[in-house]
Formats: structure tokens, C-alpha cells, sequence
């Protein structure tokens, strides 16, 4: 039996039963590359789900790790140690917010986001103002998997086992003003958004949807909550933010602030020293390099090249996305499906989000000559595949 075929065996009888893993067994990984048990390198536009920008083995993460672990790993929040503060520096200049909270994962983050909404509220009642405690959040919003972010989760799949979820969300179509100024009143304390939703298909927040959230939460001090985003009360960040080692923060402003004090809201691991000297590390190197730039610029292209793709490939409906946060959605789930799992033989490593969207979230090194690789490896599956699926198939306009 295999090495992976053993440890797929362990698996079955030993864990939860929660992931459909693809099977494959990787012991390392090389800038934007991914190395399986035999060798073998796969083009990795996943990134562990948008986590690991800088790819795998960049030297200034293993020196950050190297040099945080021999010093200190963990102390809890009992004490102080040297990262907190100068991490809550880059992201409070960075976000033009003023102050952090520092979690492990996003959905802590979400969690801690909403109850300081909660607590928030609770100190403007306690000062004569009239809100509530009711939270709008969007419809194919993704936020985690512990309570509160689930229960503003949209997918029914997700919240439904476990309910109740907490109770007082209610969901706002997306991207609907109409909706939103009738769902909203002094009975709410947050609206929730992202401003890209990710699981749910790459789909960004328009101005104007923002900006009317943004005056309706100004109208009665709500909070403007935004999950990975700019210019809200609270943003809620975690994924690539310390580069693979888990960390998550809040960051909020002044007068949000207000409502937590000592005690009220905690964690042993959040915020640790090595997870603090690595996000430090990863911060630095994206400036020093340029790395946004960059990944804006390979955005386009590859954003480009997708545009090119859906005009020879009916089957690719739209293409959206804003820098290497990008999608190609497809006008059938199983074409889809089968297009991650032919991505993945060809050594290219996509996912499908929201059934029918190919989502690319790779790492922000990426190269142009890696995007030429992905579309030819694209072109050809379509080329091949895409005729057999009914959709557009029925209309008999294929051209691939
Ligand atoms: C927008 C958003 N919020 C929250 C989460 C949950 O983050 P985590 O898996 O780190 O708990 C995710 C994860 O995909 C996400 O995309």
C-alpha cells in the first residue's frame, strides 16, 4: 500500500469525516510550486485557499520562524511580548483604523467583529441612543464556521445542522439597495459585508451599495462591519496575514473600541509571538518587494487572458474579480467540476466555488509565464470538454 493510500485509510477510520480531499500527498513546496511524495511539482493558483502569498519556502518567512521559534514561541495574553504592537502599527497605518484585536483564524475574527457590534450597541443604549441588536448580512455571504459567523453565513447547508444559529440576522440581497434601505432600522447594530465575497463566486460590493451601508450605519451608529475590506468601523482579517501560520485580527475604529474593556473578550493563542514576528515578516517583504503592485499587474494579465479564453469558449459566462482574486464563471456545475479535477492532472491546482466558478487566488509572486501556462492548460480542457456539457451544447454555438 501507498504512503497515501495508508494515511487515506487512517483518515477514514480516525477524523471527522468533513473534507473531500483530492488525492494527493504534498511534502513540500518552491515559490509558486507545490512537490507531491513523488517529486512531482504542481502550479498552485489556490494557495491553500488564499493564504500563503509569498508562496512556499520564502526565505523570509523560514528566517521569521526560525529565529521567532528559537526566542519565543507563546506566551498568552498575560503578558507582553515585542510583536503585538509593532504588527498593530502596520495594519492601523495600513487600514486608517485605530486599533486591533489579534485572533487566530478568520472566523474568530468575524466572531469577535460581531460581538463588539453587540457590545457596542449595548454602551450607545446605555448612553440614551436607540438601537438594537439585529445584524443584516448579505445573501452568498461566507464569514466561518463557529456560530456567529455561521449563522451570518448564507448556504443553508452550513447553518442548518447546527440550528439554532444565533438568532437576530437577517440577509440583504446582494447588491441591493432597495433591500438593504428596507431591511435596515434602528433595530440593528452591524451591517455585514465583504467586499469581495469570495465563496460566494468572487463577487465585489458596488460603490454604491458600500456607500449607502455606509450612511445608513452613520445614520444611527450601527457599525459597518467588512470582512477582508477598506473604510469600514470593523474589519475582520486573517488568510494571508501572517503567511501560512495561523493569525486573524480586528481592527476597528476609535469609538467602536469604546465598547470592549478588560476581560470582555479574549484568547490564549491570538496574537502570539511567532505567529506576530511572522506577519511582521510577510508585511515587510509585500512592501519591500512590491508584491502588490505586482500582483495587480499579473492580475490583469491574467484577468486578460481569462477575457480572451471566454470570447473563443461560450461555456465561460463571466469573468470578474480585481487583482489575483479572480474567477471565471461557467454556465454548468459538472463542466466545472470536471475542469478542477483535469486542472489537477495537468499539475494545476484551481477550486470551484458557488457550484459553477473557477476560482484563482494565487499566490502574489506569481509570474505571466505561469498565468500562459494555466490558460493553455484551460483552453485545452475546453477545447476537449466543454461541447459534452448541455448548457451551451443545446445552443450548437460551441466554437472550441
Ligand atoms: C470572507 C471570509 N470570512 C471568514 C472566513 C473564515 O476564515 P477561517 O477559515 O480562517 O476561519 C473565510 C474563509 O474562507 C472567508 O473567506
Amino acid at each position: 500500500m501507498s504512503k497515501l493510500e495508508q494515511i487515506k485509510a487512517t483518515e477514514a477510520r480516525l477524523l471527522l469525516q468533513t473534507y473531500d480531499r483530492n488525492p494527493i500527498l504534498f511534502v513540500g513546496g518552491t515559490g509558486v510550486h507545490l512537490i507531491d511524495e513523488k517529486s512531482e511539482l504542481y502550479l498552485d493558483l489556490l494557495s491553500g485557499i488564499g493564504v500563503n502569498a509569498l508562496g512556499y519556502g520564502h526565505p523570509a518567512i523560514e528566517r521569521a520562524i526560525i529565529n521567532q521559534g528559537r526566542a519565543l514561541i507563546h506566551t498568552s495574553n498575560l503578558f507582553f511580548h515585542e510583536g503585538q504592537a509593532e504588527l498593530a502599527l502596520r495594519l492601523t497605518e495600513r487600514t486608517g483604523l485605530d486599533r486591533v484585536f489579534f485572533a487566530n483564524t478568520g472566523t474568530e475574527a468575524w466572531e469577535g467583529a460581531m460581538k463588539l457590534a453587540r457590545a457596542h450597541a449595548g454602551l450607545l443604549r446605555s448612553e440614551g441612543k436607540n438601537i438594537g441588536t439585529k445584524f443584516l448580512a448579505l445573501e452568498q455571504s461566507f464569514h466561518g464556521r463557529t456560530f456567529g459567523s455561521v449563522s451570518t453565513t448564507y448556504k443553508a447547508k452550513y447553518r442548518e445542522p447546527f440550528g439554532p444559529v444565533v438568532p437576530g440576522v437577517e440577509f440583504v440581497r446582494f447588491n441591493d439597495v432597495a433591500d438593504l434601505r428596507a431591511k435596515f432600522s434602528n433595530e440593528v447594530c452591524a451591517i455585514l459585508v465583504e467586499s469581495i465575497q469570495g465563496e460566494g463566486g468572487i463577487r465585489p460590493l458596488t460603490q454604491e451599495f458600500f456607500a449607502e451601508a455606509r450612511a445608513l450605519a452613520t445614520s444611527t451608529g450601527a457599525l459597518l462591519i467588512v470582512d477582508d475590506g477598506i473604510r469600514p468601523d470593523v474589519t475582520a482579517l486573517a488568510k494571508p496575514l501572517a503567511g501560512g501560520i495561523p493569525l486573524g485580527a480586528i481592527v476597528c475604529t476609535e469609538e467602536a473600541a469604546r465598547a470592549i474593556h478588560a476581560g470582555m473578550h479574549g484568547t490564549t493563542f491570538g496574537g502570539g509571538p511567532l505567529a506576530c514576528a511572522v506577519a511582521i515578516a510577510v508585511i515587510d517583504t509585500i512592501e519591500r518587494e512590491g508584491l502588490l503592485a505586482h500582483a495587480a499587474k499579473v492580475g490583469d494579465y491574467f484577468q486578460q487572458r481569462l477575457r480572451e479564453l471566454s470570447t473563443k469558449h461560450e461555456a465561460i459566462i463571466d469573468v470578474r474579480g480585481k487583482g489575483l482574486m479572480l474567477a471565471a464563471e461557467l454556465d454548468s456545475a459538472d463542466l466545472a467540476k470536471l475542469t478542477v479535477a483535469e486542472m489537477l492532472k495537468r499539475h494545476v491546482i484551481i477550486n470551484c466555488t458557488s457550484d459553477t466558478v473557477l476560482r484563482f487566488l494565487p499566490p502574489y509572486i506569481l509570474e505571466q509565464d505561469h498565468v500562459d501556462t494555466a490558460i493553455a492548460a484551460l483552453d485545452e480542457i475546453f477545447t476537449e470538454h466543454a461541447a459534452n456539457f448541455t448548457a451551451h451544447a443545446a445552443g450548437g454555438q460551441h466554437l472550441g
